[in-house]
C-alpha cells in the first residue's frame, strides 16, 4: 500500500523524461492542505529538459493521467496535485488493517538485531521520582516501538545500587537505624537515616571518612557490609516492583551498577594499556579536551571506582554481549553533558560501537507545580501520584457508569493510562506539569479521551456482533470516514517517525488525531443503519478500534472494552 511509489510508476510512464522512478518517488511530497489534495509532484526539475514552462507541463501530465486510483488529478501551478480514490484507499486500508489486526503497522527494519535500553534506574534506598517514571514509561514505550520495527530490545534496569552513597546509609543506618523500622517501611526509614547524615556531617566532617571507609569495605567484600547492601537493595527492589506492576512493565535485566563491580577492572587496565589515564590530585582522569568537554575522573585519590567508571564497563559489556545495533539511555536531560563524556571516552578508548550510543533525554515533571526531589525531604512518592490517579478514575467511573462490569479493574487501566499518557504525549524534552483533574478528563488530549474512543468503538461493534465483516469491499466515499480512513493510513509513517526520534509523542498524537476524526465521523453518520454500507461502515469501526487499541498498546496504556 505504498502510494507514492504506485503514484510514481504512474508518472513514469505518463513523463517523457529521463527522470528515473526512484527520484520521482523521491520528488512527490504530501501537500500541508487537504485542499491541494493527498499527494503533490513538482514539476521544476523537469521545465529544463523538456524545453517547456512548469506550469505547462502540470497541465500537460494532469491531463494525461486517468487512473482508478484517484478521484481527481489537478494542475495548481507548477505542481500536479493528486486526489487519491476514496473507495480505492478505504478498501485498500480497511482490508489491511483487517487482515493483519494488531500486526498492522510492522514492519521489519531491524531484523531481529539487539537494542539494549537503560531504563527506569531508579536509586536503592530512595524513592523512585517523577523522572524514574518518565525513564520508565518512556523506555517501555521505545521498547515497543522497537519490536514494531523488527528490533530486539533489551530492558535494562541500571539500578543505582553502587556508589559512596552506600558507605554513607551503612554508617547511618549503624548509628541510628533499626531492624524493625526498615522492615516496616524500608524507603522511607531508610531515607529518614540518609536525610540524617546530611544534616549531622556539617557538624561532623568525619562522618564522610567514616562512609567512604565503609563503601571501600563494600567493594572489597567485607561481609557485614555486604550483608547490609543487599538487605538494602532487596527491600527497595521489592517497593519498585508494586510500582512496576501497576505500570504493568516488565524488564529483560536488573543489571544495576553493582553487577559491574568486578568487572570494572579489567577496563581500568584497558584503559592503562592505551595510555588514556593521567594523574591529578591524585585522583585518574582522562582529559577529553579534543571532543571540548571537561576532563572525566574515573578513579578517585582513594582507588574507589565512580558512576562513569561503570556506565563504561557497562556500555564495553553491552557491545560484547549483545553486538548491539544501537544502545540507547532514557535518562534525564540533566545528564545529558555526562552522557557526552561517556562516549567521548569510549571513542577515545577505540569503540566505535559507541557512534550508536544514544542518550535520550527528557524534561523535568512537577506535580501540581512542585519539584520532586528526594534530599530536601519533599518526596512525593510515584506510586502515590499512582494510586491517587486510580482513585479519582474510581470516583469518576461511579459517578458516570455505577454499573459498569469490572468497576476494579477498568478504574486501575484509566487511571494509570492517564497518568502514562500525559507523561507520553508532548516531546519528551519539554518540561511539564500536571494536575491529576486535568490528565483525567475524558475530553482534551487525554489517555481516558483515547480510551473513551476505543470502548465507543467497541460499543458500536457489540451492537452489529452478528454482522460478517471479511470478504467485503469497503468503499466509503463521504467526507468524515475519508478522515478516519487517512489517519488509518499514517500508522506506519507515525511508527517510524516516532522510533527513528525516540520521540513517543508522535505515537500519543497520532492516537489523538485517530480518536478526533472518529468522534467527528461518529457525530455526523448513522452507522448501524441497516443499508448497503453498513459492512463498509463497521470494517472502518472495526480498524479504527484495532489501530486505537495497538496505538495505546505501544505506548504502555491498556485499551477498556468497556468504560
Ligand atoms: N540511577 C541513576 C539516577 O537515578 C540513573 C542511571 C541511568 N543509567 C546509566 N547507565 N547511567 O540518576
Amino acid at each position: 500500500m505504498d502510494y507514492k511509489k504506485q503514484i510514481a510508476e504512474i508518472l513514469h510512464t505518463t513523463l517523457n523524461s529521463s527522470l528515473e522512478l526512484d527520484k520521482i518517488k523521491q520528488l512527490i511530497e504530501v501537500p500541508k492542505k487537504d485542499n491541494l489534495g493527498d499527494y503533490a509532484f513538482p514539476t521544476f526539475l523537469l521545465a529544463k529538459e523538456l524545453h517547456k514552462a512548469p506550469n505547462i507541463i502540470a497541465q500537460e501530465v494532469a491531463a494525461e493521467i486517468n487512473d482508478k486510483l484517484f478521484d481527481k488529478v489537478q494542475p495548481v501551478g507548477p505542481y500536479v496535485n493528486f486526489f487519491m480514490s476514496k473507495n480505492t484507499v478505504s478498501n485498500d486500508v480497511i482490508n489491511q488493517v483487517l487482515i493483519e489486526d494488531s500486526n498492522y503497522g510492522f514492519y521489519d527494519e531491524g531484523q531481529n538485531k539487539n537494542v539494549p535500553i537503560d531504563m527506569s534506574s531508579p536509586n536503592i534506598a530512595k524513592p523512585m521520582s517523577m523522572g524514574h517514571l518518565r525513564s520508565t514509561v518512556i523506555g517501555n514505550a521505545i521498547a515497543n516501538l522497537l519490536t514494531k520495527r523488527g528490533y530486539h530490545p533489551i530492558k535494562d534496569n541500571h539500578l543505582g545500587d553502587w556508589g559512596t552513597q552506600f558507605g554513607k546509609l551503612i554508617v547511618a543506618y549503624k548509628k541510628w537505624g533499626n531492624e524493625e523500622d526498615v522492615k516496616k517501611d524500608p524507603i522511607k526509614n531508610l531515607v529518614s537515616y540518609y536525610v540524617k547524615f546530611h544534616v549531622e556531617d556539617v557538624e561532623h566532617p568525619e562522618l564522610d571518612d567514616e562512609a567512604r571507609l565503609w563503601f571501600k569495605k563494600l567493594e572489597d567484600g567485607d561481609p557485614e557490609a555486604q550483608r547490609l547492601w543487599k538487605w538494602f537493595s532487596e527491600v527497595s527492589l521489592k517497593e519498585f516492583q508494586r510500582v512496576y506492576d501497576l505500570l504493568d512493565v516488565q524488564f529483560d535485566l536488573y543489571n544495576g551498577e553493582a553487577f559491574y563491580n568486578d568487572k570494572m577492572g579489567a577496563v581500568i587496565q584497558e584503559l592503562r594499556d592505551k595510555n588514556l589515564l593521567e594523574e591529578s590530585e591524585g585522583a585518574q582522569i582522562i582529559r577529553l579536551d579534543e571532543y571540548n568537554l571537561s576532563p572525566a575522573v574515573i578513579l578517585k585519590s582513594d582507588g574507589a571506582t565512580l558512576y562513569i567508571t561503570r556506565d563504561l564497563t557497562t556500555a564495553i559489556y553491552r557491545e560484547h554481549e549483545f553486538d548491539f545495533a544501537k544502545n540507547l539511555y532514557v535518562v534525564g536531560a540533566e545528564q545529558t553533558y555526562y552522557f557526552k563524556q561517556v562516549k567521548a571516552v569510549l571513542l577515545k578508548m577505540g569503540y566505535t560501537s559507541a557512534e550508536n550510543m544514544h542518550h535520550i533525554p527528557f524534561g523535568l515533571i512537577t506535580v501540581n507545580g512542585k519539584k520532586l526531589s528526594t534530599r530536601s525531604g519533599r518526596i512525593i512518592l510515584l506510586e502515590e501520584v499512582l494510586n491517587d490517579s486510580i482513585d479519582l478514575a474510581k470516583k469518576m467511573i461511579e459517578e458516570k457508569n455505577p454499573d459498569l462490569p469490572d468497576k476494579e479493574e477498568v478504574a486501575r487501566e484509566v487511571g494509570v493510562g492517564a497518568v502514562v499518557f500525559n507523561d507520553l504525549k508532548n516531546e519528551r524534552i519539554l518540561t511539564e506539569d500536571f494536575n491529576l483533574e486535568d490528565i483525567l478528563k475524558f475530553e482534551g488530549e487525554t489517555g481516558p479521551y483515547v480510551q473513551y474512543t476505543h470502548a465507543r468503538a467497541q460499543s458500536i461493534l457489540r451492537k452489529a456482533a452478528d454482522v460478517d465483516l471479511s470478504d467485503h469491499e469497503y468503499n466509503i466515499d463521504d467526507e468524515y470516514a475519508w478522515g478516519v480512513v487517512k489517519q488509518l493510513e499514517k500508522f506506519g509513517a507515525a511508527i517510524k517517525d516516532a522510533n527513528d526520534r525516540f520521540e513517543p509523542s508522535v505515537i500519543a498524537k497520532y492516537a489523538v488525531k485517530l480518536a478526533q476524526s472518529f468522534n467527528k465521523y461518529y457525530a455526523n453518520s448513522k452507522i448501524l443503519e441497516k443499508d448497503d454500507g453498513l459492512i463498509a461502515r463497521l470494517g472502518l469501526v472495526k480498524s479504527t478500534q484495532v489501530v486505537l487499541k495497538e496505538a495505546l498498546r505501544l505506548l504502555g496504556v491498556k485499551a477498556p472494552n468497556q468504560m
